[in-house]
């Protein structure tokens, strides 16, 4: 990966993945093409689309299809450092509750999250993109 680039044009780049991703999408049901890259901290980045089922919700996001090939692909020590989502639907996505709390298990609270608004496209840190995500801290 070339690190010369500035951080505006690494998410840029990891966002037209996510938009090449989402070409691959499988979304009969809904018509919706979703698509999301993740970078992790070693530069990697890792795609995926949503694909859809007839039962509907066995649906798997775009967001948790590249979390589960990252983490099958490099193991469970990766850390995200940037995420961004696209869609082919000129929509709004940002990621769902299920993808959130999904990524936040390997994600940096100060990671990028790209994703597209009514109002064109936005980033936010991710401990912003989800607060309060459950933890399991047993007595
Ligand atoms: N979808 C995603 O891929 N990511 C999200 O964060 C929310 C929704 C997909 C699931 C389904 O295939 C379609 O969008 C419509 O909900």
């Amino acid at each position: 990966m070339d690190t010369t680039q500035s951080p505006e044009n690494t998410l840029e780049t990891l966002l037209e993945h996510a938009r090449q991703a989402a070409q691959h999408a499988y979304a009969p049901y809904s018509g919706f093409r979703v698509g999301a890259a993740l970078q992790l901290t070693s530069g990697e980045i890792i795609t995926g689309t949503n694909v859809e089922n007839v039962s509907y919700g066995l649906t798997i996001c775009a967001e948790r299809t590249a979390l589960v090939r990252a983490v099958a692909e490099f193991g469970p020590a990766i850390r995200i450092a940037a995420v961004a989502v696209a869609n082919l639907n000129e929509a709004a996505s940002p990621p769902c509750g299920a993808c959130r709390q999904m990524l936040a298990e390997f994600v940096l609270p100060e990671a990028p999250v790209v994703f597209p608004t009514t109002d064109g496209v936005r980033v936010m840190p991710f401990h912003e993109v989800l607060p309060l995500a459950f933890e399991m801290r047993l007595k």
